[in-house]
């Protein structure tokens, strides 16, 4: 059945306390639970209460202390039928952790236990009201064998801890009101590495980041970017940590990233644990982002909530944009800004034109996990920029301000949201509103004539048609421009344009000649952007624009054009070679180019994603771009080859630190190989093997065998067998040797990660690990499309094998099959029979049958 928005109602019931008692057993786990519940004034009265659960027997029910068989259970909901006011509810449950292969509720992990609620989880380990609009203040006791689960971690303060024989026990209360969806408890053999921060008002808190012995010395970031969130947090937003106690608890097997339960975040392994030699400079960064991610949702989610599930860009959105902005702050603005745009348009723009799109505040669903997409995450981060871009900083604080003020202690909506920006930062966002009900990649038509003195600019916007949404009207588009003068190589000021209508005109005086238009500057709106420009002018653009988001959008639209001729046939092998030449010029103008740092310089050296290339097309064929891609590296790599070399020699100069300038010289050193790879593989192998052998770090160790990977010969062979050998047992990095060898540019690929299926490392119960293969293969063109269909093939019996062992992940490879209609119609038919193979499946999930029916549905 599909949930939908519009039928939101209140629940008739409030639930201001809840005690749960645990008595933890990996394989038996008792719940007791003791709920007040009393009328809810602001909804509508009922005679009953629904409790959810999901494949829980009730062993015991007490209402007000009476044991009673008064109860019905409807599927797996228990319903009571509860006269008068207010009342204890009791009920006992009793679960199985070891057998939860699902990860969501209360699961065993590497003999430890811990939980996963968000969003349904809670209803896994006891009969609850579980939606997020009921809050309640949660008090918990625990209990269970002191060798096994020395440490007993819950949300909120210790307030009481004793010993009974073999078993200890702890009592914890969180005094902050918050949905189940926040719960969490573990218990395991855990270490913790701790600290202290002290609030902008002398909260004394104590830090602890709690992980399995052994993995302490990978620690010490984590805790820096967690003072770091708490620091910046005060600074950017004016919000303060609000218990005296913070803990962020490492687990292996984890469906997501990490999640934001109060004063207890749990996180997956791989972005809490990092020390140089086992994790890269993007795996730092990814720890500094996601720690700062969860510790933000303290305020935006969890003192403020959210009234349903389709409000979850609320909290996500918002999040998303803080982390972005607290990485931006910590590091290289322009980069982080092109890195957060490049993961626009890998994961974002395909959701938006494909079978998936919606909303960023979808408007139904049938299972919510399907919808923690990059739409309602990344393009909901993207939206809230537009409002920042067009209130300014300092108005868009008020509104924030203004946000958390109002709604403290709340369940809110994204309309609370865009109502408080409105009052606060004193805009009209009446129209804006679109951005949250219209699904789809606005496009933009950008020209430039000039007459007289005038630079006359035409926009015109078109909102393709989303599935329910054939008809869309016009959004505001924030567009941040600046007309460039050729000679002097400057501009008179960057100026603001919205673009709020079908079509409009834009007069600027003052221009005897034609300008160069640079347009939506630091990617003010995330749109496309079709513009009528020479290629000239692209040229002056990437080597002189003076925002460094234009500099690499000249850059990457040089190559797209020029891809995406080839790939249409559009180009004689003369037009080939001298439009690639003049790209190659260009990039050559990058690289001795001495204003600019080595990691910028990175951004502009690289390559569109094949991803990108396909979606400015009706139909892709991927065999195609991949040929197209490669010759152009192939063409850039042996022009700008001394070049090149040079930079690495420098590169290589640079020792190892974690600061910006080692760390772009990384990123420029396996930037080489790659184009090396693709004109010179000889000299590339030897290049590489070399970078591997002398490495001090992950990061040129793991680029290096990304590069010999992708290549056929014998140091392929050898460095893949050292590099499985250095690093057997650490799972985080077996995991990047699984992912290199899917992902790579080698011709068999196909059979490779079959035989990787096979390894006896590989295992379909840890999340990071099918990721790592099979997430890795699909996002490989080369394998995922292979001809044969074999790619598809293996992707549709990964789906239907982990289907009932791990839904969530299983409908994740899903979207990747339900791109079809985009790619050629031979390839198109192989993707659609998986797709057609996996419906008719007997028994199949929610998750994976709501994803695969749309995918089909015309
Ligand atoms: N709220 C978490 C985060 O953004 C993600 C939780 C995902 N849970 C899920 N069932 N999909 O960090
Ligand atoms: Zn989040």
């Amino acid at each position: 059945p599909e949930i939908r928005r519009e039928d939101y109602r209140p629940f008739p019931w409030m639930v201001p306390e809840t005690r749960l008692e645990f008595d933890l057993g990996l394989e038996s786990t008792r719940v007791r639970s003791r709920l007040t519940v009393a009328r809810n004034a602001k909804a509508d009265a009922s005679p009953t209460i629904r409790l959810n659960g999901d494949g829980l027997v009730p062993t015991s029910v007490k209402v007000d202390g009476e044991p009673t068989r008064a109860y019905t259970m409807d599927g797996d909901d228990l319903v009571l039928t509860l006269p008068g006011e207010a009342h204890e509810i009791a009920i006992e449950t009793e679960i199985d952790p070891s057998s939860n292969t699902q990860l969501m509720g209360l699961y065993a992990s590497n003999g430890m236990l811990c939980t996963q609620c968000e969003s349904e989880g809670f209803r896994r380990i006891t009969f609850f009201p579980d939606r997020p609009d009921v809050l309640s203040t949660f008090t918990v006791r625990m209990s269970g064998a002191r060798d096994q689960f020395p440490i007993l971690l819950c949300n909120g303060n210790r307030t009481d801890e004793g010993e009974e024989g073999d078993t200890h026990w702890a009592e914890w209360h969180d005094p902050w009101p918050k949905p189940s969806y926040l719960f969490a408890l573990v218990a395991g053999d855990l270490v913790a590495r701790s600290d202290s921060f002290t609030t902008m008002n002398g909260r004394e808190v104590e830090l602890n980041v709690w992980v399995r012995d052994g993995d302490l010395p990978r620690t010490e970031h984590a805790m820096e970017s967690l003072k770091r969130s708490m620091k910046w947090d005060e600074e950017a937003f004016g919000r303060e940590y609000d218990l005296d106690l913070f803990n962020i608890v490492a687990v292996s097997d984890f469906n997501m990233g990490a999640m934001e339960n109060k004063g207890l975040n749990v996180f997956n392994t791989k972005y809490v644990l990092a020390d140089p030699e086992t994790a890269t400079d993007g795996d730092f960064d990814a720890v500094e982002g996601v720690i700062g991610h969860e510790y933000f949702h303290n305020w935006s989610g969890n003192r403020i909530t959210c009234r349903d599930w389709f409000q979850l860009s609320l909290k996500e959105g918002f999040t998303v944009l803080r982390d972005q902005l607290f990485s931006q702050d910590m590091g290289s603005e322009p980069v982080k800004r092109i890195e957060d745009v490049r993961i626009l348009r890998l994961a974002q723009f395909p959701e938006d034109s494909g079978p998936l799109a919606h909303p960023i505040r979808p408007d139904s669903y049938r299972e919510i996990s399907n919808f923690y997409t990059a739409t309602v995450y990344n393009k909901g981060a993207e939206v809230i920029r537009m409002m920042r871009t067009m209130a300014g900083e300092e108005a868009f604080r008020k509104g924030t301000d203004l946000y958390f003020d109002r709604h403290d202690g709340e369940a809110a909506t994204c309309e609370d949201f865009v109502r408080s920006i409105e009052d606060g930062a004193g805009l009209d966002l009446e129209q804006f509103r679109l951005w949250y009900s219209q699904a789809g990649t606005p496009k933009v038509s950008v020209e430039l004539t000039h007459e007289g003195n005038e630079a006359v600019l035409k926009l015109r916007q078109t909102v393709p048609p989303t599935p329910g949404q054939p008809d869309k009207k016009p959004m505001p588009i924030p567009l941040k421009l600046a007309l460039f003068d050729q000679q002097s190589a400057s501009h008179s000021g960057e100026q603001l344009v919205v673009l709020d209508t079908e079509s409009a005109e834009h007069r600027f005086d003052g221009f005897a000649n034609k300008p160069v238009l640079s347009i939506n500057r630091g990617f003010s709106a995330p749109v496309t952007i079709n513009r009528a420009i020479d290629r000239e002018d692209l040229v002056f653009l990437a080597a002189s624009d003076d925002d460094p988001f234009a500099r690499y959008e000249a850059m990457q639209d040089l190559m797209v054009r020029h891809l995406v001729a080839g790939v249409g046939g559009k180009l004689s092998e003369e037009e080939r070679s001298r439009g690639g030449q003049s790209i190659a010029q260009a990039m050559g103008a990058i690289l001795a180019d001495p204003d600019i740092d080595d990691l910028m310089r990175g951004e502009l050296m690289s390559m569109p994603s094949q991803t990108y290339i396909a979606e400015q097309m009706e139909l892709s064929d991927p065999g195609l771009i991949h040929a197209e891609r490669e010759r152009l590296k192939s063409l850039i790599g042996s022009q700008l080859s001394e070049q090149l070399h040079r930079l690495y020699e420098r590169a290589e100069q640079v020792p190892f630190s974690l600061d910006a300038e080692a760390k772009g010289a990384r990123k420029l050193k396996t930037m080489v190989l790659a184009y090396a790879a693709a004109s010179d593989p000889e000299k590339a192998a030897e290049l590489a093997a070399h970078q591997y052998d002398r490495a001090d770090n992950m990061t040129d160790r793991q680029g290096a065998l990304m590069v010999l990977t992708g290549l056929e010969g014998v140091e392929r062979t050898n460095k893949l067998l050292d590099f499985y050998n250095r690093y057997e047992g650490n799972a985080l990095v077996i995991d990047k040797w699984f992912a290199l060898q899917a992902s790579s540019l080698h011709p068999q690929v196909v059979e490779h990660v079959k035989a990787l299926a096979d390894h006896p490392d590989f295992t379909l119960r840890n999340p990071n690990r099918v990721r790592s293969l099979y997430m890795a293969f699909a996002g490989n063109p080369q394998g995922f499309h292979a001809a044969s269909g074999e790619g598809y093939k293996m992707i549709g019996d990964l789906i239907l094998e982990l289907d009932p062992i791990n839904a969530q992940t299983a409908a994740r490879f899903v979207p990747p099959l339900g791109r079809w209609r985009k790619v050629e119609p031979q390839r198109a038919a192989l993707m659609r029979e998986q797709l057609e193979r996996i419906a008719k499946a007997e028994k199949l999930s929610r998750d994976t049958y709501e994803q695969v029916s749309r995918s089909l549905a015309d």
